[in-house]
């Protein structure tokens, strides 16, 4: 399984890769198992913050955890964001963390430089793509603000973000990066936004993002590599088959399956059960939202 391959496939088809979050590890067991009866491809992933802000321990503790449950045809292991400034906006050393990653066998992974400058972003998401294509694996990058981890900007209206298209990528800024960084898949600012991470909003169901789909095709037409859509859950259905006809390749999904894990644990306290319920809402995911199942017939073969 080659993920630079099956998402330039993806592209191709004008399908998407769906990477599946993992805030707790026992959610990597049914999610792996849905993506293989939907007869889907679909990535497994971790950010950073999920192994120092929720339960998934360590990427090396994920990559151990795949190892039992992963799925030949079917899944592949992804390192999402790691941040070059975090959420905190704290400095992250990020280089030794891509390295750990490649050495735990992880397939592909992402740097978020986006909290710098351009020049900035290129710098980074440049040091990183050297030491990945020379382990043999893509690189994604992030440029523009998809909001939602950071505290301050939940303070603007959506609405008005959207409307002004706050933060958004421009064809500008992004033909220049992809040029001068060399990632092989972008992470755009479009509208959509990331599932909170502050406690008291953990459980709330996200607002309902829109996408800027005239700017996701505009993007993919200058660039012409894989688009990558953050902050999957909650987006209106159309939008995301829309995004997906525009050039979306690859969609990360964490709220929508980290909030029934959470709260059937908080019910009946049974990793069973909790796994039952994201096994169930992963299979629709897959089946009623993003439209992938049967997917490996075009992208695994
Ligand atoms: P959601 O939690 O909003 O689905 O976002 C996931 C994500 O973008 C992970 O990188
Ligand atoms: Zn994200």
């Amino acid at each position: 399984m080659d993920a630079k391959k099956i998402v330039r496939k993806a592209l191709e088809n004008k399908l998407v890769v769906p990477a599946f979050n993992i805030p707790h590890l026992p959610m990597l067991k049914p999610i792996a198992q849905a993506v293989l009866d939907e007869n889907s491809v679909a990535m497994i992933q971790v950010a950073r913050l999920e192994w120092e802000k929720f339960e998934s321990e360590s990427l090396e503790r994920v990559a151990e955890e795949y190892a039992k449950y992963a799925k030949e045809g079917h899944t592949l292991l992804h390192l999402d964001h790691v941040p070059v400034i975090d959420e905190d906006h704290l400095e992250v050393d990020y280089l030794p963390i891509i390295q750990r990653a490649i050495k735990a066998g992880y397939q592909s992974v992402m740097v978020d430089a986006s909290r710098l400058s351009l020049e900035g972003n290129i710098a980074a998401t440049k040091s990183v793509a050297d030491i990945a294509h020379a382990a043999g694996i893509p690189v994604e990058a992030e440029l523009g603000a998809v909001m939602g981890h950071e505290t301050e900007q939940a303070a603007i209206p959506y609405e008005e973000i959207f409307e002004k298209k706050m933060g958004f990528t421009t064809v500008e800024d992004a033909t220049k990066f992809v040029r001068e960084s060399d990632c092989d898949w972008l992470s755009v600012a479009v509208g959509s936004v990331h599932g909170a991470i502050a406690a008291n909003l953990l459980d709330k169901k996200k607002p309902a993002a829109k996408l800027d789909i005239e700017r996701i095709a505009e993007l993919e037409k200058a660039l012409d590599i894989p688009l990558v859509l953050h902050g999957g859950s909650g987006i209106e259905n159309d939008y995301i088959l829309k995004g997906i006809q525009a050039g979306i390749a690859k969609i990360n999904v964490g709220t929508e399956l980290r909030q029934p894990y959470e709260r059937a644990m908080r019910e009946k306290n049974d990793v069973e059960y909790a796994r039952e319920c994201v096994y169930k809402r992963c299979r629709e995911l897959i089946r009623d939202f993003l439209h992938t199942a049967g997917d490996a017939e075009i992208l695994a073969k």
